[in-house]
């Protein structure tokens, strides 16, 4: 078999990657290693910047996200309780989608099912002569081998895929920071406690009020690391939101059964380069960032938005340009992403090494940004999504 252009994964990353080619006229085969159901039923986070809300349009996935979705103008920070708001309209002219990722997971696999893909339950892939000119995938299918020759392979395959794995150690580098908690996170068909979302910095740490919907809430409280889901019975983790939101979003808060509860370790982490030869890494393949700041979707969103530029300029003029840059292009705004989140983590939760001098600085930065519209127009800057 051959095509175009082999993708690996068929998370957020490679999807939308397949589908905008797919518009461009590009042939492309997504090899995904589990099943659609399982895949759809990951919980992950839903908070889109413009620029991916823009790119979800132009491949022609963005009906259900604009009936559906919620578009927030502004965020509320709280330390200890106390509010203010981050209008991102007034300071920089922009908002934000809220837009489940597990929904437009299932919006780009409906449009990819019209045309047979992705490839699910695709195993043992395999990657060969990448540095060479004939790069080809191999994969079981069914027990049987089977082979895909094509021009390119985008590695869209996480952070635990066999893309970034198949680029030498010698002609890579890796930048890790691993932070010294998790997030217990909670999804509840309860309205949200908020019209807005609410990050809160308080002195038993960390805590954000999200949601999917205005009848599905979605909440996170800063646990150390190694804690034991057992030990959080749903009483317990309203208990703490409730203190550590503050009384105005207690008061609002209606508790209800989890239905989905776990916890994720924070960590920052880039793989440079993001290109090795004829393989090319997007997402999360290449780079997490802790989910403070909500920039992991609308990474992998910025990285297919380059990888897309360069292939399909490519294609039309035999250009190698876009391709030669595209892992300068997409790490630059990589590590400004890293930057805030790192920044955003730093600034709103408990480090076991927060003494009390540390604790006034974090209290002073969010006083700063309560008070100084040039430091808030910074923060809504970065969090609405820098431009490409
Ligand atoms: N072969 C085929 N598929 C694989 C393999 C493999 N060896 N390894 C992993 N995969 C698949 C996974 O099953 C998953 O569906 O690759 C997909 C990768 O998807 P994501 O992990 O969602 O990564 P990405 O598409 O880059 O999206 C990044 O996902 O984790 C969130 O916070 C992250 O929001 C960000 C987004
Ligand atoms: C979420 O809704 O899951 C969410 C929102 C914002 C974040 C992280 C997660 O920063």
């Amino acid at each position: 078999m051959r095509t175009q252009v082999v993708i690996v994964g068929g998370g957020p990353a490679g999807l939308l990657l397949s589908q905008l080619l797919y518009t461009a006229g590009i042939d492309s085969v997504v090899l995904e290693r589990r099943t659609r159901e399982y895949v759809e039923a990951r919980i992950r986070a839903g908070v889109l910047e413009q620029v991916a809300v823009d790119l979800l349009e132009q491949a022609g996935a963005g009906a259900r996200m604009r009936r559906e979705g919620l578009s927030h103008g502004g965020v509320k920070l709280a330390s200890d309780g106390e509010w203010f708001r981050v209008d991102f309209e007034a300071l920089v002219g922009k908002s934000v989608m809220v837009y489940g990722q597990t929904e437009l997971t299932k919006d780009l696999n409906d449009l990819l099912a019209q045309r047979d893909q992705p490839i699910f339950e695709a195993e043992n892939v395999d990657l060969h002569d990448i540095d060479g000119s004939a790069p080809y995938v191999t994969y079981l299918k069914d027990g049987r081998p089977q082979r895909i020759d094509c021009d390119f392979i985008a590695g869209c395959d996480g952070y635990h895929g066999v893309s970034r794995k198949s680029i030498p150690a010698k002609t890579s580098q890796v930048f890790e920071r691993v932070y010294p908690f998790g997030w217990l996170g909670i999804l509840a068909d309860v309205p949200p406690c908020d019209q807005e979302l609410i990050y809160s910095n308080h002195e038993r740490g960390f805590a954000l009020a999200s949601m999917r919907s205005m009848t599905r809430s979605r909440y996170y409280v800063q646990v150390p690391l190694g804690e034991d889901l057992e030990d959080w019975p749903d009483e317990r983790i309203w208990d703490e939101l409730a203190l550590r939101l503050g009384p105005n979003a207690a008061a609002n808060m209606t508790r209800g059964p989890s239905i989905e509860k776990s916890i994720a370790p924070l960590r920052s982490f880039v793989f440079e380069p993001m290109r090795h030869g004829r393989l090319f890494l997007a997402g999360d393949a290449a780079h997490i960032v802790p989910p403070t700041g909500a920039k992991g979707l609308n990474l992998a969103a910025s990285d297919v938005h380059y990888l897309f530029e360069a292939i399909t300029d490519f294609y039309r003029t035999g250009a190698q340009g876009g391709l030669d840059a595209y892992s300068h292009n997409a790490l630059a705004r990589v590590w400004k992403a890293e930057r805030f989140s790192w920044w955003f983590t730093n600034l709103m939760h408990r480090f076991p090494e927060t003494d009390a001098f540390a604790r006034k600085m974090q209290l002073a930065e969010l006083d700063y940004l309560r008070r100084s519209k040039v430091g808030a127009a910074a923060m809504a800057e970065n969090y609405v999504g820098l431009p490409f």
